[in-house]
Order: C-alpha cells, then structure tokens, then sequence
C-alpha cells in the first residue's frame, strides 16, 4: 500500500483545483476519525479518503466514468479493497454497492463534509470553529440549505452504527482538527 504522502503527491499530480484537494483530506480526516472511533484501521481509511476523488477533473463530465477511472489509476498501488471502496462511492454507475463499513463511512463522510464546510461557510466570520454540533444538525434538516447535498447519503451513517446527531457532531470535529489545511 502507498504511503499518505505518496497517495497525496498522486493526488498533486491528477488534481489541480484546490478545493478539489481539500475536500479529499477532508472526507480523510472523518474518515479516519471514524475509524478510531469504530476500532478500524486508521491508516486504511485515511487513505480511501485522500484518493477517493483522483479521476474527478477528467470525469466531471461524464458521471458515469467517474471512480472506474480512479479504481483504474488505483488498482496496482493500493488494496483490492480501497479500490473497491473507490468503485462503490459511485454505485449509481459502477454497480459495485457498498457491503462495507468502510464503504458506507466513505458515501457519508464524503456529503458530509460539505455540509460541515457549507455550515462554516455561514458563520460570521466563516469559521469551522464557530460551528457547534447543533448548527450542523440544524443545517441537514433545513432542506432548503445546500440543497446539493444528498442528506440519504448523510445517513448511510447508521450503517456503521452511529446515529446522525453523532455522526455530524464527529465529522464537525475531525474538520476542526484540521482547519489550518482547509483554510477555514
Ligand atoms: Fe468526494
């Protein structure tokens, strides 16, 4: 398996938007939080999260190419089951359907992210540590707020055990630890 800093200077190389970038170590750090959390392999997840999204620009315009490209770019350096992890955050298209609690951590922390990033972003002075749990929370019920972003996804959260309160309060901290990186 690739080593963090060799997967990050993979994703330098294939991803040049920055936001793009940092949403990937975002999704990385709940995903490695959770995995503390759950008693799973933190270096594992840490590194679904930080790939998760390496064929993004050249797929973009073509949903249904998107992660089989990734999986492609992926499948000689890291393990058959972050490849297939990569595969099922796209299952609409891939067909590969999450059976994992790695798979399910990865759908939920990828739309929570943002809206963790989306609920900072309207803090008065645009702060993940003005933040509280319970803003996010607020924030997934109001239906109106990021409409983008696929709640149904939030909640595959549930599948690892977690209710979406706690869910949402982790993925808030795990952004926080790292709001330097983010920027925010
Ligand atoms: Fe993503």
């Amino acid at each position: 398996m690739i080593s963090r800093e060799e997967a990050i200077a993979m994703v330098e190389d294939n991803v040049k938007n920055k936001n793009l970038r940092k949403h990937m170590l975002a999704v990385a750090a709940i995903l490695k939080r959770l995995a503390a959390e759950l008693g799973e392999d933190e270096e594992q997840w840490e590194l679904l999260g930080i790939v998760h999204d390496i064929d993004y620009e050249e797929t973009q315009d073509d949903p249904e190419r998107h992660a089989s490209v990734s999986a492609d770019m992926l499948e000689d350096k890291v393990p058959e089951e972050l490849v297939r992890g990569v595969k099922s955050h796209n299952h609409e298209h891939t067909g590969v359907e999450p059976n994992s609690l790695m798979e399910h951590a990865l759908i939920a922390a990828d739309a929570a992210s943002g809206l963790v990033i989306a609920t900072a972003l309207v803090m008065p002075n645009r702060k993940l540590e003005e933040a509280r749990p319970e803003s996010v929370i607020k924030k997934f019920g109001d239906s109106s707020f990021a409409k983008n972003i696929d709640r149904d996804r939030i909640l595959h959260c549930k599948e690892l055990g977690l209710s979406k309160d706690e869910f949402l309060k982790l993925s808030l901290e795990a952004l926080q630890n790292i709001h330097d990186e983010l920027g925010l």
